[in-house]
């Protein structure tokens, strides 16, 4: 639908006994009640994604990238999205290496795409991932959304997978009329002139 945007929540982490699973299906949730999205989740364990990257930069390799096929369904629904929430817990002040090389063997699926944060972790909430996925992300040219969301010590602040502040759907509702706003204006960018990435 045209007053709809395709909204890609990908959850970052991979690791055995994680939480991101939680606070991505809780992000859906709010994306599929704010009215202004399609959504979709995508959890980065479910896709083969190396490491090692092919010798030439996806930037330049377009749509002939040899990515593994079990790359393909998250390719594809990169591809076809307006825009994204990347949900990402923190690992030593930085984001996972499973979300850095989901990025890496990309390039134009995220250009000209606005992208928001919902992070989590110790006492920062993850905000030291989330100002370095706004640095990597600018580089592949799609724009980041100012309004984060951020849980500090989850462990202590979240209950039946659900955040104990009330306000969590509040911040939640700012982040993403920002990111349609910007789905939309940026979609119709794209289709009356090509990005010159
Ligand atoms: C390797 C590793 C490094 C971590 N480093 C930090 C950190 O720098 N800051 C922080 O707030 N939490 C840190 N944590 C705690 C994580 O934010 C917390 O374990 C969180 O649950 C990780 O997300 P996940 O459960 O989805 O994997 C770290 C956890 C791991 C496994």
């Amino acid at each position: 639908m045209e007053n709809t945007h395709k909204l890609l929540v990908i959850v970052g982490s991979v690791r055995e006994g994680r939480f991101g699973p939680t606070v991505g299906s809780w992000v859906a949730e709010q994306a599929r009640s704010h009215g202004g999205f399609e959504v979709d989740v995508m959890d980065l364990a479910e896709f083969d994604i190396p490491l090692s990257l092919p010798a030439a930069p996806p930037k330049y390799a377009g749509d002939d990238y040899p990515r593994p096929a079990g790359m393909a369904a998250l390719t594809s629904a990169l591809e076809a999205a307006d825009g994204f929430v990347v949900v990402t817990p923190e690992y030593n002040h930085s984001y996972p290496a499973s979300l850095k090389a989901a990025i890496d063997w990309h390039f134009t699926q995220w250009t000209a795409k606005p992208v928001a944060f919902v992070s989590y972790g110790g006492a920062a909430g993850g905000r030291h991932a989330v100002l370095h996925l706004e640095n990597v992300l600018t580089e592949l040219h799609a724009v980041t959304i100012r309004d984060g969301l951020a849980f500090p010590n989850y462990f202590h602040t979240w209950q039946d997978d659900r955040p104990l502040d009330p306000e969590a759907p509040v911040y939640a509702k700012t982040l993403l009329d920002q990111l349609a706003w910007w789905a939309g204006a940026l979609r119709s960018a794209r289709r009356a002139a090509p990005y010159p990435a």
